[in-house]
Parts: C-alpha cells; sequence; structure tokens
C-alpha cells in the first residue's frame, strides 16, 4: 500500500492540451455557479456548502469541479499514459477557505495526476486514518466532516509538472490553499502503467 508514488518516464502533455486545460477551467470558474455545467466528482451537492471541523475551528470546505478536455486529449492519454481510465478531465479548486476537506474519491480507485498550479506556495495533500478502520477504504462517496477525528500519518506538496498517482481510497484532504490550484486528472481503476 502507498498514499502516492510519483511516475517517472512518462511524457509531459503537449503544450497545446495545457494550454486548453487552462483555458477550459477558466471558463467553467465562470459558468460553474449554476451548477449545471462540469463535473462534480460525487456530486455537487455533496460537496457545496459542506462544512468541516478542524482544531475545533469551522471551514466551508473547497471543492473540485472537472471538465474534459476533448477526445483528441482521450486518445493521447490512451497512448501515452494508460490505456484504461474512468475519467481525464481537467479540475480546478473552488471555494473561499484554504481548506478542502477530509475525503475519499469515489468515481475512481486511482488518480494519475499531472500539477500545473497547486494552489500556492505550502499547500499540502494530508493523507488520514480514520482510528478503528482499514487504511484503504471501499470505493464509495464518502466525507469525513469532523477532522478531529482524523489521524494524518502523511503529507505532500505536490511537484508541478510532473506526473504521479494517489492512492484515492485512503482518506484525504488538502490545506493551505491560497491560490489557482488546476491540475489534469486520469481516474483509473488499476494501474496498468504503459512506461516509455
Ligand atoms: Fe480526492
Amino acid at each position: 500500500m502507498f498514499t502516492w508514488m510519483p511516475i517517472e518516464g512518462l511524457p509531459h502533455p503537449p503544450q497545446h492540451f495545457i494550454d486548453r486545460a487552462i483555458t477550459i477551467a477558466n471558463e467553467g470558474k465562470e459558468k460553474h455557479k449554476n451548477i449545471t455545467t462540469g463535473y462534480y466528482p460525487g456530486g455537487a451537492e455533496v460537496h457545496v456548502d459542506r462544512t468541516v471541523v478542524l482544531e475545533g475551528e469551522e471551514y466551508s470546505s473547497r471543492y473540485q469541479v472537472g471538465y474534459e478536455i476533448g477526445e483528441d486529449f482521450d486518445q493521447w492519454v490512451k497512448e501515452n499514459i494508460v490505456e484504461n481510465f474512468v475519467n481525464a478531465t481537467v479540475r480546478r479548486s473552488e471555494g473561499k477557505s484554504p481548506l478542502h476537506g477530509a475525503h475519499i474519491d469515489n468515481s475512481r480507485r486511482w488518480a494519475i495526476w499531472y500539477m500545473i498550479e497547486r494552489g500556492g506556495e505550502d499547500s499540502r495533500t494530508r493523507f488520514y486514518k480514520l482510528p478503528g478502520h482499514d487504511t484503504e477504504w471501499p470505493l464509495e462517496h464518502r466525507v469525513f466532516n469532523n477532522m478531529d477525528e482524523l489521524v494524518e500519518f502523511d503529507s505532500v506538496k505536490w511537484p508541478i509538472k510532473q506526473w504521479f498517482v494517489i492512492n484515492t481510497s485512503i482518506i484525504h484532504a488538502i490545506t493551505d490553499v491560497v491560490g489557482p490550484r488546476t491540475s489534469i486528472q486520469i481516474g483509473t481503476m488499476d494501474l496498468p502503467f504503459k512506461f516509455k
């Protein structure tokens, strides 16, 4: 079991896909407020207006919105990163607080990331255990709004412009988001990488 792992030897996404991804995320930011565009992993109703407690303080949780990048990008992913995937999106973190509350992902077992903007110099993804439970959870959507029940056991400041994989069945949260946070994410159910 691992929380995350860098993936060496994969090609960077061609710049025109990165440019398009940022444009789509920026346009989506304007449109997403009506909750009719974009893809909310786990459903908008689960994430928007979610309140999380951390160290006795209440926070309005951030949330991610995902957007398709295009069929040509999906094809590039198939040929260069992974043959079978659940979704390939650009995701933008939204919300007013610096905290995206603890959760496990429901649409994917693994997330292969390419971080474009981290959300701030000190932004970290943190991994947690809930005492009395397995570290890896079954694939279903679950949020953990009282983060004071959790025990952090790993954390990482993501590398920029580098592929890495996250074990999204472990409880995770993101702290100290103070700026734009945008990433390309490939969701998979297993890890049959095409290493170059
Ligand atoms: Fe997540």
